[in-house]
């Protein structure tokens, strides 16, 4: 029995930590695009925002990424552009999970 339930919890970290290496690329990119993020953002070029790789490289290696971009993107802090100050836009989704996937794919670039 105790091998049994250690097989149990084995399984589930192996799932969670594969679900963690692979965030949907596809999903994120299209809550993005719905949420209008990529007229300031792209993957590899900067536009009036960072673009998406340098935010990985920035973020790489620190233990509050992910809380601190879930919280960047779903709070609307002040940003400025071009010395103009204006609200960060957030996410159009309540959906932790599905946040959480754009944020991860988003550190993984
Ligand atoms: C009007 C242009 C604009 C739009 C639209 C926009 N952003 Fe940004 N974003 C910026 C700018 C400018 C910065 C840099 C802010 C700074 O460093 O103070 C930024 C920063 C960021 C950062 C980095 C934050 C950090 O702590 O380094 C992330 C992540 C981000 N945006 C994601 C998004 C997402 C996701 C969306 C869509 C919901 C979005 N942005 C929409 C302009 C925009």
């Amino acid at each position: 029995m105790k091998l049994l339930s250690t097989l149990f919890v084995a399984c589930g970290l192996l799932t969670a930590s594969v679900a963690f290496a692979a965030p949907d690329g596809d999903a994120a990119q299209a809550l993005m695009k719905k949420s209008d993020c990529l007229k300031c953002h792209a993957i590899d070029k900067k536009k009036d925002g960072p673009s998406f790789k340098e935010v990985a490289k920035k973020y790489k290696g620190k233990a509050d990424a992910e809380d601190k971009l879930v919280k960047h993107i779903t709070t609307g802090p002040m940003i400025e552009i071009d010395g103009v100050k204006e609200e960060h836009k957030k996410i159009k989704s309540t959906d932790a999970a599905e946040i959480k996937n754009a944020v991860q794919w988003m550190l993984s670039l």
